[in-house]
């Protein structure tokens, strides 16, 4: 079918329209169980309900599942009985029209469960307001109370209705419950004072017994014990296991306070219930005569006490009879029989007016007296076909207005489809099925029919008996081909009636009828009441009569009225659910065929399904059909611009429908054979999945296009904001700039003049900016006498502190960093700048100079002179060459300073010069030395520092002179060249040449040779 179903919805067929083989009962049998098998326990026959009886608690009826059917398509999900109701009540609200729901089935196939379910499903689905919501409560709470009085046990079902229920629901033109109402006809009553065995009563009797306050027992003269009443204990099975008394009793005593019963109406309605059991219990012995008379009579007071009966009036009734002659009154004694007959009778009366009372009750609680306008939809929980084994007049009645109803049922059926083709324009086929018109003429028609013959025969003069009647039956009926008797048979047929039996071949089956008690039922007047089951009718059809049309209801309407009420009935829209037991011994899962295939033919099924079959197994409205399957049409997919009729045409040509298969009409196309839509069902189930997955992709493109867009959106959105956030920003800078350099300006113009609020912050600015930048570039070394920072001339007195400062803090930290030895160099670099700076013009280039300690380590000196000098300690040695005072012959020599002398030694052998304070002293006096060596400075500083005599020391240029010895002189000159060297000069004088470019140098030889003799 259509809609979205799991693989579970699927199994089988969920229309048996759309089965292949509709005629084949055994097809439709095995599509049945299938779906039994997988708890699927509904199916259509188009708009009609196949229940099957699961015999457990199936998990379909639940709130949720309410609201996954409310408001859906017929075809859209699962057949389910809410699926139903719901489509029911939205015709209904679309149309405004009234409906009703015919529930039928065998006792025990789940009619009136089906009903519970519908009337809940309106209960929750329907709009409500608190009034509506008692309305809604009472309704309810009327089926338990009903059940207790109306329900028993039977050998077929443990809860059975044994009277007929028709409920109307009233629905406002808002679609609000507002009223309902209740018909109850064919109340078995005779189960008051007989039950066969392992049944039961009506439950309320063991409720009262069972489940009765010790209190109200007392007040009605009861024993709480079943077993103490003879209409209870028939059966020998008060007690069932699957029905709890004292439960129920107190949900129906709840139940009566909602619908509106006072305390004294319950009183009086278990006055009635106690007075029925203490009749029962009434009993009668014979006398002489045989008559009946009353010995023992505890009960029968009971009785007249509850229902407030003389006593004697009561005994009387019970024991005679009274025959009217003329103005006479004759009292003509019962025997036994007769008054248990009688007893019996009263009973039965009794029990059943009060049922009747309990409708009334209820129907006045739920009653809506809004006289606005109001739609119905009836509820008709109806037995099926019955057949016993033995059937009499009540089988007889109901088998009829199933027959009825059937009529009914195929003048709608095809009169609808006729309608439907008309509208649509297409052709009429005309249909083959059994009309049973035939059979319903032969008991409803007027002086010929069954009816009217038992009627006669009831009322004609003379002693009529159930035999007379079957006589007169066979009379008029002889040649009727669907009415049988044992004389009217053959020979083969013969052997399966009795002679009080007539048989009747109802659309459905053939039904055999015991004509005994027939006439007693007809006549009695209780029966009457309910006579030709037109009571029965009357309460399905009520709701669509007038006053007009039925007259006075509590009239008797006979069965031609029936036809003009048909008619009515035919303008509206019935809705069938046909309860099927899936076997006799109420076990889950347990699916009889015989049983089933029985109740098949019983209930029609198969007509059903024939007529619904009559021309096409499926329509649908052209939009509807393109709007499923125009995926599998590239013309038609995704979007049909044109007529939905066209694109139809083209879908189906696409998919290669035969002429012969499928027909268009005016609004609806129509298609013959269900497997040309399942093939198309098929495909679209394969092309469901691409589709689907490219709705799937396209749905993401979408979306992620959408969330571009709002992001793209979303980013200029902030982007223009920060901008606007940012310019503003960049206004308050600018303005706060040209503020400040205003400020700057001004303040730099003004800069010469006293500190005013002008140029103060430019001045500070200024100082800030000066100091930052002499912190980053202040000198780094003492020497560094140059690379201060000009100042601005608002810091130049500052500038100059904190050069001095700076200045300071580098000799504090030079003068911290330096060694004792560095300290020693120093002070004797000190010295030589004393002796030498600005003198001597290879000085400066001396400085970075370092002086050592020593030149010639004690390992060169010799051993002798080391011996010789022991005592002193050497202070410096240095090698030097010596030029002999005459002559000017260098030698080399070792020049070692001491303590206290200074020596120039020879390498080899001691020479010794000693050179003392003293010594020196002579030395000016008594010849010079004429020593040259390379380390000048060094070797004059310590020279100076050993002896003590600084100032002692001479610098000069050019030459010097000298004293050789007394009157003869020695002359030393200085002069550069293009080699440095030292030699005895022709003139005599020595001659020390220093290099040209080296001039300084040789110059400074030359100062070394003259400064050595100072
Ligand atoms: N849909 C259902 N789900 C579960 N159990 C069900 C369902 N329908 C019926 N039954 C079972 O079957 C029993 C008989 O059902 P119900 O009383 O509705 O039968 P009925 O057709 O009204 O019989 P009768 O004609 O005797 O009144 C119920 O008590 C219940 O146990
Ligand atoms: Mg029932």
């Amino acid at each position: 079918m259509e809609g979205a179903l799991t693989a579970r919805d699927r199994v089988g067929i969920q229309d048996f329209v759309l089965l292949d083989t509709h005629t084949s009962e055994t097809a439709f049998l095995g599509n049945l169980k299938k779906r039994f098998s997988e708890d699927l326990i509904y199916t259509y026959i188009g708009t009609l309900l196949v229940s099957v009886n699961p015999y457990k608690e199936l998990d379909i009826y639940s709130k949720k599942q309410m609201d996954i059917y409310m408001g859906v398509n017929f075809f859209e999900l699962p057949p389910h009985i809410y699926a139903l109701a719901d489509n029911a009540y939205h015709t209904m609200m679309a149309e405004a029209n009234n409906h009703f729901i015919l529930i039928s089935g065998e006792s025990g196939a789940g009619k009136t469960e089906a009903s519970k379910k519908i009337l809940q499903y309106y209960a929750v689905s329907c709009p409500s307001t608190t009034l509506l919501d008692s309305v809604r409560d009472r309704m309810l709470v009327s089926n338990p109370v009903l059940e207790a009085f109306g329900n028993a046990k039977t050998l077929k079902n443990d809860n059975s209705s044994r009277f007929g229920k028709y409920m109307d629901i009233q629905f406002d033109i808002q679609g609000d419950a507002v009223g309902g109402h209740i018909l109850s006809y064919l109340l078995e009553k005779s189960r008051v004072v007989h039950q066969n065995h392992g049944e039961r009563n009506f439950h309320i009797f063991y409720q009262l017994v069972e489940g009765g306050e010790e209190d109200l027992l007392h007040q009605l003269g009861l024993e709480s014990n079943c077993q103490h009443y003879s209409y209870l204990v028939q059966d020998e099975c008060a007690n069932v296991t699957s029905i709890n008394d004292k439960n129920d009793w107190k949900t129906v005593r709840n139940a009566l306070s909602v619908i509106d019963f006072d305390e004294s109406d319950i009183q009086h309605l278990f006055g009635i219930i106690a007075s029925v059991l203490h009749l029962g219990n009434v009993q009668f012995e014979a006398d002489s005569k045989g008559y009946a008379t009353l010995n023992k009579n505890t009960e029968l007071r009971w009785v007249s006490t509850l229902l407030g009966i003389n006593v004697q009036v009561l005994q009387e009734g019970l024991t005679y009879r009274k025959i009217e002659a003329k103005t006479d009154e004759v009292l003509s004694p019962f025997t036994v029989d007769h008054a248990i007959y009688a007893r019996n009778a009263l009973a039965k009366a009794i029990y059943g007016r009060t049922f009747t009372w309990l409708v009334n009750k209820i129907n006045d609680s739920m009653e809506n007296k809004e006289p606005s306008r109001k739609t119905v939809i009836g509820l008709l929980d109806i037995y099926g076909f019955e057949v016993f084994y033995v059937n009499s007049f009540e089988q007889f009645c109901i088998n009829y207005c199933n027959e009825k109803l059937q009529q009914l049922f195929i003048q709608l059926t095809l009169k609808s489809e006729q309608e439907e083709y008309e509208a649509e324009g297409i052709g009429w086929e005309p249909v083959q099925f059994f009309n049973n018109k035939i059979i319903c003429d032969l008991v409803e028609e007027k002086h010929r029919g069954i009816i009217s013959v038992l009627d006669e025969e009831c009322l004609r003069p003379g002693e009529a008996t159930d035999f007379t009647f079957l006589e007169k039956l066979e009379e008029k009926m002889g040649s009727h081909p669907h009415f049988i008797t044992h004389k009217l048979s053959d020979k083969k047929i013969r052997k399966t009636l009795d002679r009080g039996d007539f048989r009747l071949l109802h659309y459905a089956g053939e039904v055999t009828y015991g004509v005994v008690g027939f006439i007693d039922k007809n006549n009695d007047m209780l029966y009457r009441n309910i006579k030709y089951v037109s009571l029965l009718l009357w309460s399905i059809i009520h709701v669509y009569l007038t006053d007009k049309l039925l007259g006075d209801s509590t009239t008797d309407p006979r069965p031609s009225s029936l036809l003009g009420l048909t008619d009515i009935l035919m303008s509206k829209e019935p809705w069938y659910v046909r309860c099927l037991k899936s076997n006799e011994s109420k076990q889950p899962g347990r699916f009889d065929d015989v049983l089933v295939r029985h109740q098949v033919k019983y209930l029609g099924l198969m007509e059903h399904l024939r007529v619904r079959r009559a021309g096409f197994a499926y329509r649908r409205r052209y939009e509807l059909f393109l709007q499923r399957y125009k995926p599998l049409c590239p013309a038609t997919w995704p979007h049909w611009r044109g007529v939905a009729a066209e694109g139809v045409e083209v879908l189906v040509q696409h998919l290669g429908y035969l002429p012969d298969e499928y027909k268009m009409g005016r609004t609806k196309i129509f298609i013959r054979h269900p497997r040309t839509l399942f093939a198309t069902e098929d495909a679209f189930e394969v092309c469901k999945h691409k589709l689907a997955s490219r709705i799937q992709a396209q749905y993401k493109g979408y979306r992620q296009k959408g969330e571009f867009r709002r992001q793209k959106e979303a980013a200029t959105k902030i982007e223009t904001c920060w901008r606007g956030v940012q310019a503003r920003k960049e206004k308050e800078r600018r303005q706060w700039a040209v503020k400040v350099i205003k400020k700057f300006i001004k303040g730099y113009m003004t800069r010469g003049e006293a500190k005013t609020t002008d140029n103060s912050e430019y001045l500070a600015f200024v100082r800030q900016n000066y100091l930052n930048r002499l912190k980053d570039n202040l000198p780094k070394t003492v020497l560094d006498k140059i690379s201060w920072l000009t100042p601005p001339p608002v810091l130049t007195e500052a500038s100059a502190i904190l050069r001095q400062l700076h200045m300071r803090v580098m000799v504090t930290r030079y003068v911290r960093g330096i060694t004792a030895q560095q300290k020693a160099q120093l002070q004797l670099k000190g010295i030589t700048s004393v002796i030498f700076k600005d003198k001597k013009d290879s000085y400066p280039q001396s400085v970075s100079q370092p002086f050592v300690d020593t030149r010639i380590s004690e390992q060169d000196i010799n051993m002798k002179i080391l011996q010789i000098i022991r005592h002193e300690r050497i202070k410096y040695s240095v090698p030097v060459v010596k030029y002999d005072r005459n002559g000017f012959k260098p030698r080399p020599r070792q020049l070692i300073l001491t303590q206290t002398a200074a020596y120039v030694v020879d390498e080899a052998k001691i020479k010794q010069k000693e050179i003392h304070p003293s010594a020196l002293h002579a030395l000016e006096h008594g010849g010079d030395l004429v020593i040259q060596c390379d380390h000048l400075f060094e070797v004059l500083t310590k020279l100076s520092v050993v002896a003590n005599k600084q100032s002692a020391i001479n610098v000069v240029q050019g030459s010097i002179s000298f004293q050789i010895q007394a009157g003869k002189e020695g002359i030393v000159d200085f002069s550069s060249g293009q080699e440095s060297m030292v030699y005895k000069d022709k003139n005599g004088h020595l001659m020390v040449v220093s290099l040209r470019r080296l001039t300084k140098h040789i110059r400074t030889c030359g100062q070394h040779l003259y400064s050595a003799p100072v």
